[in-house]
């Protein structure tokens, strides 16, 4: 077959092949086919030199012809493949994002810690430090080294967990009240002294609506030189605005504590009938809610610690974190606390 014929038969077989390339692979392979070495065009390019040079600027005119023609081909279908895959690549990877996200379970602070973290935020911008100690407490921090007498009914099993009768010195018990913290931190460190100290206390209590045997408290300490009981009027009456809002009033009522002297129950205005609406079911009608006990520090307390009493005075209070929640949010029922009931958590998250 002469040269210009086997170039015009290649030719016409481009097309057709180029076009049934259905990737950028198989066109390549396609590409080597039509123009390699061994294909048509390639042996008539090899065969030139042999030609007789009459015929081989025609013949090789038709050759540079055919050649850019089946790369032009080539060319077209390369890019038209290239479109093809982008488009393929668009659809096959397109996301919505539209589609609701995959949501992840997220937890919250229980109610207790929420009002643990907001009182002792209030203390803390007054300066006080955070303290706490053991939970299985020694009698003597529990009680002596507070001045209660060996004869006080707190003692008893009927109010007291022991979990170690032992010697009277060292009878060990689930503390009932966070105050023994008082006796350790002032042990350790000497005056000013101003701290909170949140904690579990626990006591023989048949749960009700208003008693769980585990409770929460906060403690709080003050010792300085010159610190009075309107210091202490003072500091709580802040304390109850800060908590309860800015229109709370506070009124001091006589108590005992073996621990302060004079010792006093700090009251609170209602927040939600401002003073006696008969209506209130916060307050039902009295216009206060009891709040917590405080007291100017027993000169007994700072001789158990070995402060000197003619040198230092100080105040001192403790007040039940379940209970501020429950007047706060106008919770019925302290086992809700407990429950582990989402419906409740969740309320407060
Ligand atoms: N510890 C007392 C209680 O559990 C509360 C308390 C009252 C603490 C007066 C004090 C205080 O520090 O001065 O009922």
């Amino acid at each position: 077959m002469d040269l210009i014929a086997e170039l015009e038969e290649a030719l016409s077989e481009a097309a057709p092949r180029i076009e049934g390339a259905g990737s950028v692979e198989e066109l390549d392979k396609v590409e080597t086919a039509l123009l390699g070495k061994n294909s048509a065009v390639g042996k008539v390019r090899r065969a030139m030199g042999g030609i007789e040079a009459a015929e081989r600027p025609h013949v090789g005119a038709r050759l540079n012809v055919v050649t850019t023609e089946i790369e032009a081909l080539i060319a077209q279908c390369r890019s038209a493949l290239a479109l093809l895959d982008e488009q393929h690549r668009l659809t096959d990877d397109r996301i919505d994002v539209t589609l609701e996200a995959i949501g992840f379970p997220q937890g919250s602070l229980h109610l207790i810690q929420q009002t643990i973290d907001e009182v002792v935020d209030i203390f803390n911008g007054l300066g006080y430090l955070v303290a706490s100690g053991p939970e299985a407490e020694l009698s003597w921090y529990n009680f002596d080294a507070l001045n209660t007498p060996p004869t006080h009914p707190s003692r008893l099993e009927s109010d007291t967990m022991y979990l170690d009768y032992g010697d009277p010195d060292d009878e060990v018990l689930l503390r009932t009240q966070t105050s023994p913290v008082q006796v350790r931190w002032m042990e350790q460190h000497q005056p000013p002294v101003y701290v909170v100290v949140p904690g579990k206390v626990y006591r023989t209590d048949t749960i009700d609506a208003s008693h769980l045997p585990v409770f929460h408290q906060i403690e709080g300490l003050a010792v300085d030189d010159s610190l009075t009981f309107p210091d202490l009027k003072g500091t709580l009456a802040h304390f109850a605005r800060e908590f309860f809002g800015p229109k709370t009033t506070v009124r001091l009522r006589p108590h005992f504590f073996p621990f302060t002297e004079p010792s006093a129950e700090l009251d609170v205005s209602c927040f939600v009938c401002d003073g006696g609406e008969p209506w209130c079911r916060v307050c039902g009608g009295a216009g206060h809610l009891e709040m917590l006990g405080c007291g100017m520090v027993d000169p007994n307390v700072f001789e158990a610690v070995g402060y000197d009493p003619a040198r230092v005075t100080g105040f001192a209070f403790g007040m039940g974190v379940e209970r501020l929640a429950m007047v706060r949010h106008g919770i019925n029922n302290i086992r809700h606390f407990v429950d582990n009931d989402l419906r409740f958590l969740r309320q407060f998250s």
